[in-house]
């Protein structure tokens, strides 16, 4: 997250307000606070669950229907060996600062960026360590000394059952429940490639001190998918769709400038130009850009961010964050494009020992001059100790023409697999060159990964939606995300008023849509509730429906009043929901 920078400080306190506003009319609040609150933790109450809900099926609508992916659902809860394999049990970690004289544990990183302004991302321990002294950054509890920063890993560890050494993780991404799968999956996709699978869930994350509400939680829901391609044939096929859509990037090259504005570049020039590496990337970012403007973000509040090499995930080999301004913190991540490469399908067939790879048939046998690579056991074993099995394994499926030329050239391999770097010698392997004939091939996919924070989103969502008007909060969501569609309202709650609106009430709910009676204060009070809900429509039933059954028909964003008749509402409804102006047609 950027933490402050672009921040608009003058609108700093509409944070406050959507937190208000959240708790006031159900969208949120922070959870037990019945016991005095546990920081990076919300609840949502009954809109929140609703809109969050709504936005979570319009992703699904976007990502998975629209581009034919499969959704899966797997546990929160999994077993070390998953952790271990996909290398968070060693590098999903955040420095964590000591206060030497009050004891408070803080993100040390966060602490230069708050005190000091200056971005630590990508500092290595020791140089954080420098920097927090150099700028003489202090405890902001009790302004104590800090002590040298360390690692934290922020794994949620547990006990899976009654054994105490039978550990397990609450998992940080949904990931990798689709890697772990990654066999049956393929063999649901008929063997085929490209395919993509989705999942949206619940992650644990033990961040260290987490103090922006629902931006920065413990316990959050990631909706993210997995897209498998041949790595020889990365073509994206529906890039003709997108290629003339323009995206703002602000790229690695302009980050090392010392720049921090985007510029706006066609897919194709970004690809073209190599800022993006991947074209399924491309792909999904334009989709992630639009997705963004459905829920009310234009362009200008959004741009996509390269993380550098250092402030990358340990999986990636490209990664982009899609930020979005927000008023409180600045430019806020939203989602991440990764291209993880074959990186997690190699480590888990290294640990699990199950070939996890995909066999590409080839249009017409090919003639191939090919190394074979046998692993010395022995050798590895003296060299390598415990972790000779690993070696072994992840020799075995490394390509070996790669292994051949680097001991051509060098005369030593650097094999390169969970965090470390092993030398593998020519004394380690015998490599022999012949020509077979080939129908098709093994390969580990290559893979992009969208991942989109769910509950970031929701909270972006609200912050486009917050206006004033009259001194009075109107919340404009997106017509297909707001909880409640039709607020039905008796004008008076007498003279045969409210049994007509509890007919129409009726006829709404049974035609679908997700309707609110409401009889309690004025019909002004009414309608200014229905506005800070965000509830699109308002039907008012007044003296004139009981005379010729036509209601008083209400828009939220302008506030414009048209009659239509009550048998013809469920039909103007959907096409407002559908997205048409019918009040403009209507007036
Ligand atoms: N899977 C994306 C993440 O871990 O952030």
């Amino acid at each position: 997250m950027e933490r402050l920078r672009g921040a608009d400080l003058s609108q700093s306190d509409k944070c406050q307000k959507i937190m208000e506003l959240a708790k006031r009319r159900g969208f949120f609040w922070p959870s037990y606070e019945l016991y005095g609150g546990e920081s990076g933790f919300i609840d949502y109450g009954p809109l929140g669950a609703i809109l969050k809900r709504k936005i979570e099926e319009k992703w699904i609508n976007q990502f998975v229907v629209k581009e034919g992916l499969m959704l899966i659902d797997t546990p929160v809860i999994g077993p070390s060996a998953v952790f271990e394999a996909s290398g968070h049990t060693a590098h999903f970690t955040d420095p964590i600062a000591s206060c030497s004289r009050c004891g408070r544990k803080w993100r040390a990183d966060h602490l230069l960026e708050d005190q000091a302004g200056i971005s630590a991302e990508g500092l290595a321990l020791v140089e954080l360590d420098a920097a927090l002294k150099e700028h003489e950054v202090h405890c902001p509890e009790c302004g104590g000394n800090l002590e040298a920063p360390q690692v934290f890993n922020e794994l949620f560890k547990t006990t899976i059952g009654p054994y105490s050494e039978h550990v397990g993780y609450g998992r940080p991404e949904t990931a990798q429940g689709i890697f772990v799968n990654f066999k049956r999956l393929h063999e649901l996709a008929r063997n085929r490639l490209p395919f993509g699978v989705a999942q949206v869930g619940k992650c644990m994350r033990n961040e260290i001190s987490p103090r922006q509400g629902p931006i920065r939680l413990r316990e959050l829901t990631i909706m993210e998918l997995e897209f498998f391609f041949d790595p020889e044939n990365p073509h994206c096929s529906k890039l003709k769709e997108v290629e003339e859509e323009k995206l703002r990037l602000l790229h690695e090259e302009l980050i090392r400038e010392g720049k921090n504005e985007p510029v706006e570049l066609s897919v194709r020039e970004a690809l073209e130009r190599n800022h993006i590496k991947a074209e399924w990337n491309a792909y999904f970012m334009v989709k992630a850009k639009r997705f963004l403007n459905e829920l009310g973000i234009s362009d200008g509040d959004q741009f996509f961010k390269e993380k550098l090499v250092g402030e990358r995930a340990h999986y990636s080999a490209q990664t982009y964050d899609q930020v979005v301004r927000l008023s409180r913190w600045g430019f806020v991540e939203v989602s991440g494009h990764a291209w993880r490469t074959d990186y997690d399908l190699k480590m888990h067939m290294a640990s699990s020992g199950v070939d996890l790879r995909a066999y590409v048939q080839f249009e017409k046998p090919r003639r191939v001059k090919k190394f074979t690579l046998k692993a010395h056991h022995k050798q590895l074993a003296q060299v390598f100790g415990k972790d000779s099995g690993r070696v072994t394994r992840l020799l075995e499926l490394t390509p070996p023409e790669e292994v051949a030329e680097a001991l051509k050239a060098d005369g030593r391999y650097l094999l390169r697999g969970n965090g470390q770097t092993y030398t593998i010698l020519p004394e380690h392997v015998t490599l022999k060159e012949e020509e077979v004939e080939e129908k098709g091939r093994r390969i580990l996919p290559s893979v992009v990964e969208p991942s989109f924070g769910l509950d970031r989103l929701t909270y972006a969502t609200l912050e486009y939606a917050y206006s004033e008007k009259n001194d009075r909060v109107v919340l404009k969501l997106p017509r297909d995300v707001a909880p409640i569609q039709v607020a039905v309202l008796p004008l008076v709650s007498k003279n045969g008023l409210p049994e007509k609106a509890e007919q129409i009430h009726s006829l709404l709910k049974g035609e679908g849509f997700a309707v609110e009676y409401d009889d309690a204060g004025s019909i002004g009070r009414r309608y200014a509730r229905m506005d800070e809900a965000g509830t699109p429509i308002a039907v008012t039933i007044d003296y004139q429906t009981l005379e010729d059954g036509t209601v008083t028909v209400r828009d939220r964003n302008s506030w414009k009043q048209v009659r239509v008749s009550a048998t013809k509402l469920p039909a103007f409804l959907r096409e407002f929901f559908q997205g048409r102006d019918v009040f403009a047609v209507s007036s």
